[in-house]
């Protein structure tokens, strides 16, 4: 089946009114933090910041399938010392638009740049928030298991008796483990931590992902001719990264200039391009 990638130039909060309700398997995005980068794509000023991306999550909300996720890369900054509860007010407002937020994964930045600070160290993580329409959703838990490794050898045969037999939950929930079941395996499931380098190509942007985290998030949540969308895609690493598994994609973004360099970068497929002037141009692989 061929797939597509649309590419939608302007503000999200009016581009994403052009997508169908429950179109969408995948939204994975990383928008502007609140004051950030104000010299490259203006800043929404951390007061301002939940009303500024509640009516863009609502229209999320619309495009996403009932059995989708949405992947939300975000992470509060440091106001006067403290840091800001933009996020936790953001996650309670979401919540009322109908938002179950069912997972917060840590984003480990194996590579953060070296630093002092009078009265805080290096923040080497980011925030990424999941929300869901409904508790069951679509996860393929199998695609993003990793190798058991030394942990196997190690830990494992050092088990105790109670280790062995199933050690049932103390507070009755029915859920338990087993450890010994996982001794001849080779590969376990991942934890909630995903250790990844910033990206360090220069992608002509100053945010952008590196590959392996929109990567890791699509095999976990969508298959093949699955849609993906990303409303903030600056260098579309996101789009470009489903296009070449093979998934659907939809990218918007403000800036003209990220909207050519994207076009640019993808693989010939069958792309459609939804421009200010050009409302709709078709271009031939
Ligand atoms: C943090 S960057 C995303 C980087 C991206 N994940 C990547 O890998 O390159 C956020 C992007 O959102 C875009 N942007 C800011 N406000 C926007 C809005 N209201 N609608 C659409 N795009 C917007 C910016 O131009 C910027 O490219």
């Amino acid at each position: 089946m061929e797939i597509f990638t649309e590419i939608y130039t302007g503000n999200s909060k009016e581009q994403l009114k052009k997508i169908p309700n429950n179109s969408v398997d995948l939204i994975v995005t990383s928008p502007p933090y609140a004051d950030q980068r104000k010299s490259t794509y203006g800043g929404i000023h951390h007061d301002e910041y939940v009303d500024w991306f509640l009516p863009i999550s609502e229209q999320l909300f619309r495009v996403l399938k009932p059995t989708g996720t949405f992947i939300l890369n975000i992470k509060e900054k440091v106001v006067e010392g403290e840091r800001s509860t933009y996020v936790m007010e953001l996650i309670i407002e979401m919540r009322k638009q109908g938002w179950l937020w069912t997972e917060e994964f840590i984003w480990h930045k194996k590579n953060c740049y070296p630093g002092k600070w009078p009265n805080r160290f290096r923040d080497a993580w980011e925030r990424l928030l999941q929300f869901n329409k409904n508790r069951k959703f679509n996860m393929y838990q199998e695609e993003v298991m990793v190798p058991m490794g030394e942990w196997a050898n190690s830990i494992l045969k050092k088990l105790s008796e109670t280790d062995k037999i199933r050690d049932n939950s103390k507070v009755g929930s029915g859920f338990g483990k087993n450890i010994s079941n996982w001794l001849d395996r080779d590969k376990a499931y991942p934890t909630n931590v995903l250790h990844l380098a910033t990206e360090c190509n220069n992608k002509n942007h100053s945010a952008a992902f590196p590959e392996e985290l929109p990567e890791w998030f699509i095999k976990l949540f969508t298959k093949e001719n699955d849609t993906v969308l990303d409303p903030f895609m600056g260098s579309g690493t996101t789009l470009v990264v489903a296009n070449r598994m093979r998934r659907n994609s939809i990218g918007i973004d403000i800036i003209p200039e990220y909207c050519e360099m994207v076009k640019k970068q993808l693989q010939p497929i069958e792309l459609y391009l939804f421009e200010p002037k050009a409302e709709y141009e078709k271009i031939k692989p």
